[in-house]
């Protein structure tokens, strides 16, 4: 049963929002300025999501925003629990803000997210990080004008990290990090339960969102100017599994692929024991659905497959991308890997290695397994040690990187478009883009193509980017 937050609760939280404003007004006299806000964020793109939604939030209620901690007013990490050292950086962050704030008391330091939906890490932040002020969970964001309400009046620390399965909230604010690109959630939470991942337990049980709700979002997002949309969720496969009788995610897209204004349809994350050949053959019809999949594997070996959870074999797997690249013969294929899991064996491991070959995937995002407390996997012992398990690591990555390069040198002297995202981040000097696959393409040029589609002719490939130069036929608005 999928619980939707009410209108009155919404309407409540719009009220919080009011009264921060009024303070924020009071704030603005007495300092000549609008309170400063900063948040970070840790982990997958529907953090970023979330942290888009604080932000949304924050904006209405008055604050502007800053990136420097030392001048910031409030301070909110939204944090991830995928891996050990997403929550090392989250600590190591917390100490820094603790000098600051010695300086400046009146700070408020919030902390949301997936780590913190853990008893064991809010045990710990309540012990050692005290001039944390606000602890919210990953089911408590809509209330977020409340919480932060309450911290204002009473000054005392504030935790909600109730556990639940998960709500849906509609109708909260949202301030997008981007104009031509935005996530769209679909889904929240996941049921699948991986042995090694901590996900389910952080993110409560699979729930969809209306789809008229998404279609709306989506349409109001095209109206507004935005080309690309991702749709977000877990395993986007089951999508409407627990409200629909008869439609899925394949209707979904078909319906996204109609609104008008958009030109590229992106989804994240597939799980391979879900998805389906009716999902191949929407994304072979759908014009604006890009030829582009990430298809986490995750392991080779059938042995740890079954010790994962995963549901599917190797040949299940590799069967399904065969028939993926027999219907979209050009498609660009991603993937997760993880090195190391408790049972994996060097055997295992070149199982792993033979997949990467045979698929030959277009990048690929690789983990070192990390154990994840509450998890079954934490329970196993390794066969491996850590110098091993680096190892395999390191041989994994070469691999990769050659058949990366590989596929990148296809482009040399091609023709492609690009949605310019912006200047690029290892040379000012350079726009940077994406194609349709999802590689980034780097070229000198104005920053007012930014947003816009253009065609670059591909100059010289690398590893993880393409060098190209504007192609004559310059702007490819359609
Ligand atoms: N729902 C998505 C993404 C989950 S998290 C999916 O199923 O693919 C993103 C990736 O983190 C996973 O695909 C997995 O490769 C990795 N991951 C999850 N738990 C991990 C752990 N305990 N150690 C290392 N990598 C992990
Ligand atoms: Fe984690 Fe598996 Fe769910 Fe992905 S599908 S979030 S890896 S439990
Ligand atoms: Fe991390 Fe939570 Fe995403 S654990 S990967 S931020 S769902």
């Amino acid at each position: 049963m999928t619980v939707t937050v009410s209108k009155e609760e919404i309407e409540k939280q719009k009220a919080f929002i009011y009264k921060i404003k009024q303070r924020c007004k009071r704030f603005a006299v007495s300092h000549g300025r609008s309170p400063l806000a900063l948040t970070e964020t840790y982990g997958c793109q529907q953090n970023e999501n979330d942290t888009e939604r604080i932000r949304g939030i924050l904006e209405e209620c008055g604050f502007e925003f800053t990136g420097d901690a030392n001048a910031a007013d409030i301070v909110i990490y939204n944090t991830c629990a995928v891996r050990e050292n997403a929550e090392q950086k989250v600590f190591g962050r917390l100490g820094i803000l603790k000098h600051i704030k010695e300086a400046r008391p009146e700070m408020i330091i919030g902390l949301c997210g997936c780590m913190v939906q853990q008893a064991h890490i809010t045990e710990r932040i309540r012990e050692k990080y005290s001039h944390v002020d606000l602890i919210f969970g990953t089911h408590a964001l809509h209330k977020l004008p409340e919480l932060l309400c309450g911290v204002l009046d009473g000054g005392n620390k504030i935790v909600d990290i109730q556990d639940s399965d998960g709500f849906i909230a509609e109708g909260l604010p949202v301030k997008r990090s981007d104009k031509s690109k935005a996530w769209v959630s679909i889904m929240y939470g996941c049921n699948n339960f991986c042995t090694y991942c901590i996900v389910p337990y952080v993110r409560g049980r699979e729930r969809s969102r209306r789809r008229e709700d998404i279609i709306g979002e989506i349409k109001g997002l095209a109206a507004d100017g935005v080309t690309e949309v991702t749709l977000l969720g877990q395993n986007v496969n089951s999508y409407g599994k627990d409200i629909y009788e008869d439609y899925d995610f394949s209707e979904l897209l078909k319906a996204v692929n109609e609104i008008e204004g958009l030109r590229r349809i992106r989804f994240v994350t597939s799980h391979p024991k879900d998805f389906s050949d009716k999902l191949i053959d929407t994304m072979a019809e759908c014009k604006k659905v890009c030829r582009q999949l990430h298809l986490p594997f995750q392991a080779g070996s059938d042995r740890v497959l079954r010790e994962m959870n995963r549901g599917y074999t190797k040949e299940e797997y590799l069967d399904k991308i065969r028939r993926l690249k027999a219907r979209i013969p050009d498609i660009a294929l991603s993937t997760d890997v993880i090195v190391g899991f408790p049972t994996e064996t060097d055997e295992d491991f070149l199982e792993t290695l033979d997949v990467l070959e045979k698929v030959r995937f277009d990048n690929i995002f690789s983990f070192i397994y990390s154990r994840r407390e509450g998890t079954p996997a934490a329970k196993l012992d390794f066969v491996l040690s850590d110098e091993d398990i680096h190892r395999n690591f390191d041989r994994l990555l070469e691999i990769q990187n050659r058949i990366s390069k590989e596929k990148n040198l296809v482009f040399e002297g091609q023709v492609v478009d690009v949605l310019v995202d912006g200047v690029s981040k290892t040379d000012k000097n350079m726009l940077s883009g994406r194609m349709e696959n999802t590689k980034i393409v780097n070229f000198p040029g104005p920053k007012s193509l930014c947003g816009r589609y253009v065609r670059v002719r591909v100059t010289e490939a690398h590893t993880w980017s393409l060098n190209g130069v504007l192609a004559d036929e310059g702007i490819a608005e359609d």
